[in-house]
C-alpha cells in the first residue's frame, strides 16, 4: 500500500512543499555525471558561482497528475524538455540530453508518489527541472560546471481566485524581454525584469501584468508568468512575437480549440484589438487557464471588461475542461500526450 499523507490537497497554494527526495546531476570537464538522490534541500555552491552573478540559468515547470484509474499521468514532458535544451543553447549552457531529463523526472516522481495530490483535489504535483552553471569565476564567460536538478512539490492553482476570473494590469513602461533577447527561453532574468510590474499590478488588485511588445508598445506580448489569448467570432488568438516564452499549455489549447471546432489563429495582437475579444486569458502550465475578467490599461485608466458576472467565459471553460480531461485521464488522451508513471 502506498503511503498516504494528510495534506488539505483541495486548499494547496502554489506554494512550495518539502517533499522526500530531488535528483541531481553534475556536468564536468565536458560530460554529464551519474543521476544522484538526494533528500537535502540544499545545495553547496561557490560565492562566485556564474549562475549568482550573471544569471547563467534556465528552469522548466511540467504537472503530474492523479487520475481516477490510480495511474499518475505526466504531461507533454518532450516539450518541456525540448524547450530546457533552446534555453540552455540561448545562455552557452550544456544541453540535458533527453535519456536524462526522462530519467531524472521520472526518478523524481517515483520517489515522492505520495505527494501527487488525489484526483479531483485541483492540485497536482509540480515537476521544477533547474539548470545552472555551478562554476565560478568573476569574469562573464561561461561556467565551466554546471548542476540540473529536479525537484518536485504539490501544488493547487497558480492565482488563488483558480478557475475563476482575475484583473491584470496592462503595463506600457515596463518590459519583460527584448525582441532579440531571452524571452523566448525560461531563464530567471525574464522573471527577475517582471518583479517591478508585477508589485504595481498586485498594488491595484490585479492578479498579474501584461507585458506589451517591447519594442513598438502596439502589441500584446504575454502575462508575466503566462501566454495570453483572446476568443472572438469563435477563433482562439495567441500572439504571435518573439519576446514570448513558447507555452506549452498554449500549444495544447490550440490544438484542442481546433480540435472542437474553433478557429485559431498564431498572429501580432494590436492593443486596439482589446475592445473586440469576448472572452481573454492567460495560460500556461502553472496558470493553466485563468480567465481575465477585466484588462486595465496602466497609463489610460482605460478598462475592458471580459466578464460581469464574475465567471469564466463558454469557450475558456470548454477549453479548460478538455485539456484537463486529457490530463487527468477523464477523456483519452487522443493527443498522445500523457506518459504513465508506475
Ligand atoms: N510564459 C511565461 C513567461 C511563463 O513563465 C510560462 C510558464 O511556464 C508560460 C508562458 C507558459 O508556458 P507553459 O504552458 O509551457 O507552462
Ligand atoms: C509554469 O507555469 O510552470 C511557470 O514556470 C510559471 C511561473 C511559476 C514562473
Amino acid at each position: 500500500m502506498s503511503e498516504t499523507l494528510n495534506l488539505d490537497w483541495g486548499k494547496l497554494p502554489f506554494g512550495y512543499i518539502k517533499t522526500d527526495y530531488n535528483v541531481r546531476c553534475y556536468y564536468r570537464s565536458g560530460k554529464w555525471g551519474e543521476l544522484e538522490i538526494s533528500s537535502s534541500e540544499r545545495i553547496d555552491l561557490h560565492m562566485a558561482s556564474i549562475s549568482l552573478h550573471y544569471g547563467q540559468q534556465a528552469f522548466e515547470g511540467m504537472k503530474a497528475f492523479m487520475g481516477k484509474d490510480g495511474k499518475i499521468r505526466l504531461f507533454r514532458w518532450e516539450e518541456n524538455c525540448k524547450r530546457m535544451q533552446s534555453s540552455a543553447d540561448g545562455i552557452l549552457m550544456p544541453q540535458v540530453p533527453e535519456e536524462l531529463f526522462h530519467e531524472a523526472i521520472l526518478k523524481a516522481i517515483k520517489l515522492n508518489k505520495k505527494y501527487v495530490p488525489p484526483y479531483a483535489s485541483g492540485a497536482s504535483l509540480y515537476l521544477r527541472p533547474l539548470l545552472f552553471g555551478s562554476g565560478y569565476g568573476v569574469g562573464v564567460k561561461p561556467a565551466d560546471e554546471y548542476m540540473f536538478i529536479v525537484f518536485v512539490t504539490p501544488v493547487g492553482p497558480y492565482f488563488k481566485e483558480g478557475f475563476k476570473p482575475v484583473n491584470m494590469l496592462l503595463v506600457h513602461n515596463f518590459d519583460r524581454a527584448a525582441p532579440l533577447g531571452t524571452g523566448n527561453i525560461k531563464v530567471g532574468g525574464n522573471y527577475a525584469a517582471g518583479l517591478k510590474a508585477m508589485k504595481v499590478a498586485k498594488e491595484l488588485g490585479c492578479a498579474n501584468v501584461i507585458f506589451l511588445d517591447s519594442k513598438e508598445k502596439k502589441y500584446i506580448d504575454e502575462c508575466g508568468p503566462a501566454n495570453f489569448f483572446g476568443i472572438k467570432n469563435n477563433t482562439y488568438i495567441t500572439p504571435e512575437s518573439p519576446s514570448i516564452l513558447p507555452s506549452i499549455t498554449n500549444k495544447s489549447l490550440e490544438i484542442i480549440a481546433k480540435h472542437l471546432g474553433y478557429k485559431v489563429e498564431r498572429r501580432k495582437v494590436p492593443l486596439e484589438e482589446l475592445e473586440t475579444f469576448e472572452e481573454v486569458g492567460a495560460c500556461g502550465t502553472a496558470a493553466v487557464i485563468s480567465p481575465i475578467g477585466k484588462i486595465i490599461d496602466y497609463e489610460t485608466k482605460k478598462e475592458f471588461v471580459y466578464s460581469k458576472d464574475g465567471n469564466p467565459g463558454k469557450i475558456s471553460t470548454e477549453l479548460y475542461n478538455a485539456l484537463i480531461a486529457v490530463q487527468t485521464g477523464d477523456k483519452p488522451d487522443e493527443f498522445g500526450w500523457v506518459e504513465f508513471v508506475d
